[in-house]
């Protein structure tokens, strides 16, 4: 018999310890078994690659995987080998953050909640104990991982909608959702979000690879608006049916001599800046199909950064240049033009950390980035 009782009560605490929690929530990790949810998961190595899975119903894995269930960590559930590399696709979040995007989805005794991503089911539970299943939709991707968390949820007597289908799509047969909670990153705000949310409603989303957390209000037809919370919220991307890693979302990195040919130029905007979290998310908000790597020495310190796309490519290099004029090489789209207005607007504005900025999205496919106040835009210079 596992004592999980007591163990999610400590995680409760742990939890606690990091986030403001709420009664009702702190009530819900209690009373919720994780392990229930994650019966088995892989270990990372330094890398964060996936190496050995840790398999609760192994007899030498099972005190490791129970204390792991109730830890504060994220726990990786399945991951694809895609050309030679092990991309990880669906995981137990880290409770903390799970908990936090709980308490910012702000829910009320009555709503209706669409979350997209189930993956485990864990966060479905939350919800369920929170608000009772019958309140409760989830949707994912993957078939096998909705069918699972599914008859994980029936199991402790919860009957939510659990459907597999693309979450950009909503889910129009439980409509309308007073809240709409993801736990996996768009990089725009999908149209049925906004057109399947009650006036007034709210949806909690990370959006891009910056790790922007949104909040955003259904303030008129077809439109919301809200500002970033203050957390960084990392989350794998949303992709479509039968494509385990979505190719535009982190693109192999084109090489420089594929290219074509590169053009030369030159930026003043300093290596420090490349180690501002707030920075990357303001550049990725201008790139949202975009990501951004380090260029790194030997020792691992960043020596560049490089800015691409799926066939665009910008970088630039710290090593060995006069101080102010570091060297740019880019593809002849000139992709580096895009970096340096989101640097002049982040001048612009002080350097706003991340919740100065605002999101307004309509469901025509619109969306734009604001800062302060939704009448206050920010040019954004995006990426053809
Ligand atoms: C971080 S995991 C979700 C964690 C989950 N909420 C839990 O408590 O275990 C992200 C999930 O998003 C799912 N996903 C990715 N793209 C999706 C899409 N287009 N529609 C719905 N789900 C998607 C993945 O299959 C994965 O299970």
């Amino acid at each position: 018999m596992i004592d999980w009782e007591r163990l999610a009560k400590e995680l409760a605490e742990a939890v606690a310890a990091d986030v403001n929690l709420e009664a009702p929530w702190r009530e819900a990790i209690t009373r919720t078994p994780r392990h229930h949810f994650v019966p088995r998961f892989w270990d990372l190595d330094q890398n964060n690659n996936p190496t050995e899975l840790v398999d609760g119903a192994h007899p030498d894995h099972r005190e490791r995987w129970l204390t792991a269930c109730y830890r504060n960590q994220v726990l990786i559930t399945q991951w694809h080998g895609q050309r030679g590399r092990r991309i990880i696709t669906s995981s137990a979040s880290m409770p903390s953050l799970v908990a936090q995007m709980l308490q910012t989805l702000d829910v009320h005794d009555g709503n209706r909640v669409l979350e997209i991503g189930t993956g485990t089911g864990y966060n479905t539970a939350l919800l369920c104990n929170r608000l009772g299943h019958a309140a409760v939709a989830s949707v994912d991707i993957d078939p096998l991982l909705a069918a699972e968390a599914q008859q994980r949820l029936n199991r402790l007597g919860y009957q939510p909608v659990v459907e597999a289908s693309d979450g950009a799509n909503g889910l129009p047969s439980a409509a309308p959702y007073d809240r709409i909670l993801s736990t996996c990153s768009a990089a725009t705000v999908p149209a049925a979000w906004i057109d399947q949310l009650t006036d007034g409603g709210l949806i909690v989303a990370p959006l891009t690879y910056g790790g922007a957390l949104a909040v955003l209000r259904k303030t008129a037809l077809g439109e919301v608006s809200g500002h970033l919370a203050a957390e960084q919220a990392y989350f794998m991307p949303l992709h479509a049916a039968g494509e385990p890693m979505p190719n535009g979302f982190v693109p192999d990195l084109p090489q420089l001599s594929e290219i074509g040919a590169s053009h030369e130029a030159t930026t003043a905007i300093p290596l420090k800046l490349w180690n501002n979290p707030d920075w990357r998310l303001w550049l990725a908000l201008h790139l949202p199909h975009g990501h951004i790597a380090d260029l790194v020495n030997e020792h691992m310190d960043r020596t560049g950064a490089i800015v691409y796309t799926a066939d665009r490519r910008a970088q630039v290099d710290y090593a060995a240049a006069e101080p102010g004029r570091w060297p740019v090489t880019q593809d002849r789209d000139r992709l580096w033009d895009t970096v340096e207005a989101a640097w002049q607007s982040w001048t612009r504005f002080d350097e706003p950390d991340r919740t100065r900025i605002g999101i307004t999205a309509r469901s025509d496919g619109q969306q734009w980035v604001w800062i302060d106040e939704p009448d206050q835009p920010v040019p954004v210079h995006r990426e053809r």
